[in-house]
């Protein structure tokens, strides 16, 4: 594994040479990790505080809760996506990358910037191994650049270090979108071997932010135990030539707190669709953790539990204002959260 270089931003009024640097680094190795420039309290709220209220649970969100929700431990929610603490971490993610996409904007010409929602993770479970991969948002157009962001928001204790890693390949990510969009696994022998030789086991302290081209190259996360669970925000940012807006339905969503169109592209599902198939004890489990606006009955037609009713998970977490269960924001914050996801010139940002 190699060695990276780690950044330290000295507040959010970086100079000019250090935007360049940072900027310069994101371009040609296509990541770069920073510590965070703000920290965003209006509400005093954490993300223990949301994993302890989450509204639509029984009861606080505990280790035994994120069967049902799949490996990789997205909170898909609709609190998730309304939640103060989602806005406040969106918001510190700004603060710390917007410098560095501002100038990365001026080196390859792009004038209009979009940030663009994604989830929060809590995930007390490894990962199974997967293969070298880039991630692709879909609804890409030519020459947009689409970025994640990872954010630790775990907290160092006396016996662990609550690091995150992210493993890629420096250098083999690409300025120009797979139009496609979804994940992509490539299958050319050689060029896993080209992967595999510069592979780069990134570490994101608490506190850090890593910034990363979506496409480079990477491989699933490191060990994660029931004990330390991994707490993370994930962000994204869009580049583009184009003053149109990715996913505008997501304004109205916004008003109604329903979940919202994450950077893959997608209405963000409670379960995958094989748990009807392979697991529907888990999604009765799940169901049964979960409040009755946010359950109903599903009836298997065929298989061998044709005729048979379950309580499950509903497929898509209903809109807080559905269920009377919207957040009130103080007005900062409100006035914040309506405008965040617009389209904007880079330099009104
Ligand atoms: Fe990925």
């Amino acid at each position: 594994m190699k060695k990276y270089q780690k950044f330290d931003m000295k507040g959010a009024n970086v100079t000019n040479k250090e935007k360049e640097r940072l900027a310069k680094h994101l371009l040609e190795r296509g990541y770069v990790v920073v510590k965070r420039v703000t920290n965003h309290r209006n509400s005093s709220v954490s993300f223990d505080d949301y994993l302890q209220s989450i509204p639509e649970l029984k009861s606080p969100l505990t280790k035994e809760c994120d069967k049902g929700i799949g490996g990789f431990g997205a909170l898909n929610y609709a609190s998730a996506f309304h939640h103060p603490h989602r806005i406040e971490s969106d918001l510190d993610i700004l603060d710390t990358v917007k410098p560095i996409l501002e100038e990365l904007a001026r080196l390859v010409g792009l004038e209009w910037f979009q940030q663009i929602p994604d989830r929060s993770i809590y995930r007390t479970q490894s990962q199974s191994g997967t293969s070298w991969h880039t991630d692709n948002t879909s609804g890409a157009k030519e020459n947009d650049i689409f970025f994640g962001a990872h954010f630790n928001l775990n907290k160092k204790s006396a016996n662990w270090s609550g690091v995150q890693t992210f493993t890629c390949a420096p250098g083999h990510h690409s300025i120009h979108p797979r139009l496609k969009g979804g994940e992509y696994t490539p299958s050319d022998k050689d060029k896993i071997r080209d992967f595999k030789q510069v592979a780069t086991r990134v570490s994101i302290n608490p506190g850090e932010i890593m910034l990363h081209f979506e496409n480079i190259p990477h491989l699933a996360g490191s060990k994660v135990s029931a004990e330390n669970p991994v707490k993370k925000k994930i962000g994204a940012f869009r580049l583009s030539n184009h003053s149109s807006e990715w996913m505008p339905e997501n304004r109205e969503r916004l008003e109604h707190q329903a979940p919202l169109i994450y950077k893959g592209g997608e209405d963000p599902p409670m379960f995958a669709k094989m748990h009807l198939v392979n697991w529907p004890s888990k999604l009765s489990d799940y169901a049964n953790l979960l409040i009755d606006d946010c359950v109903e009955d599903y009836k298997y037609q065929t298989g061998k539990n044709a005729g048979m009713t379950f309580t499950f998970p509903k497929r898509r977490s209903p809109s807080l204002a559905s269920i009377g269960k919207k957040y009130k924001y103080n007005p900062v914050l409100e006035a914040l959260n309506r405008t965040m996801y617009r389209v904007k010139r880079i330099s009104d940002v």
